[in-house]
């Protein structure tokens, strides 16, 4: 199993998803600061795993503290917490996973620090092992609705690489393929940071499930061409009522599954819900530097000076996503209801 995220020897250790797939290696983050880089610069990126980073860098962040009083350790440790909440805005898994942190500290307040820092370490390895169990929870429940032969269409990387393992989209496409369904996936390239091209394409090829890449501008003759029979994607945040935030990009996929009859899927653990939000409109949407659209692999390819918009997400209303798979079972329309029972 591909190895996405783990604690090793006092650091967090993360496979470097900017260099995928040319190279295979490993970063060791000896401080939160430098795990708070790794989220802005997309070493780890996708929403569960940039969770088990921000837990893993507040654990690293706690151990590195001075002799505290427990007092004055809580706020520090609060601290940590809000500067890695800062990092990137729009997955809700970064701030689910730091309140948990901030919440053992809270309950094992008083206790010696030594001890206090060895249960943060704890926990936050704990949601690094829950997060595979889901998705294979996730996997084992959307499974079903994959029948053997289907075309899939996915977005963006929502597989191993975007969790602690086993992914939550791919984890599903994984489980039929285990179930020993033979399906076949188209691979949206994902502009502008490629993570369908570069880490999709990747996962799917090492597992030796049938992929196909395409860029993004092709998903709507395919889906007319009748090469499509399912999509499913990964989510970031899920509003109260199902709208949900994916990679740019997912929103156009949907209108599109709409309007060739093609159902549509998300598939996303509950920590990825915000029960806060009454809808998507409160989203907060990423918008991440110029260059990336600017920019090809280094090599400029846009005139200078022009001006850029590069959301990093977008939001697909609620009545266009068919069901939402999770953990929990697969959420049925409506979607509010169904959401509200998970509370
Ligand atoms: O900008 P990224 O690469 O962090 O965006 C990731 C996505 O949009 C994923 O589809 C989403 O987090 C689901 S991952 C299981």
């Amino acid at each position: 199993m591909i190895r996405t995220i783990f604690w090793k020897n006092d650091t967090v250790v993360l496979i470097d998803q900017n260099a995928l797939p040319l190279a295979e290696r490993y970063v060791a983050c000896k401080s939160y600061k430098e795990v708070i880089f790794c989220i802005k610069d997309l070493t780890v990126r996708g929403a569960p795993a940039i969770g088990v980073a921000a837990a893993m860098g507040a654990a690293l962040g706690a151990s590195k503290l001075p002799s505290l009083s427990p007092e004055k350790f809580r706020q520090k440790f609060f601290a940590i917490c809000d500067e890695i909440a800062q990092a990137r805005p729009t997955a809700r898994n970064l701030f689910w996973a730091l309140e948990r942190m901030k919440k053992v500290a809270d309950l094992k307040h008083g206790e010696s620090q030594s001890k206090l820092v060895r249960t943060l370490i704890t926990e936050a390895k704990r949601i690094c092992s829950e997060d595979i169990e889901i998705n294979r929870k996730m996997g084992k429940n959307g499974s079903p609705l994959f029948a053997d032969g289907d075309n899939i269409l996915t977005h963006c990387n929502a597989g191993a690489l975007a969790t602690a393992g086993y992914g939550t989209a791919l984890g599903v496409i994984r489980a039929a393929c285990e179930q020993g369904k033979k399906l076949h996936v188209y691979a949206d390239e994902t502009r502008p940071v490629l993570q369908g091209a570069r880490l999709t394409a990747w996962e799917l090829k090492k597992e030796k499930i049938p992929c196909t890449l395409i860029t993004d501008n092709m998903a709507g003759f395919l889906m007319c061409q009748g090469k499509i029979d399912k999509i499913i994607v990964g989510a970031d945040r899920i509003a109260a009522n199902g709208d949900t935030a994916n990679k740019i990009g997912t929103y156009s996929l949907a209108v599109l599954a709409r309007a060739h009859h093609i159902p549509f899927y998300i598939a996303a653990p509950v920590s990825t819900i915000d029960f806060s939000l009454k809808t998507g409109e409160g989203i907060p949407i990423e918008e991440r530097k110029s260059e990336e659209v600017t920019h090809f692999s280094g090599v400029c390819s846009a005139p200078g000076k022009i001006k850029v918009y590069n959301p990093a997400f977008d939001v697909t209303p609620a009545r266009l996503i068919t069901a939402i798979i999770t953990e929990k079972g697969i959420l049925q329309k409506p979607f509010h209801i169904a959401i509200a029972g998970l509370k």
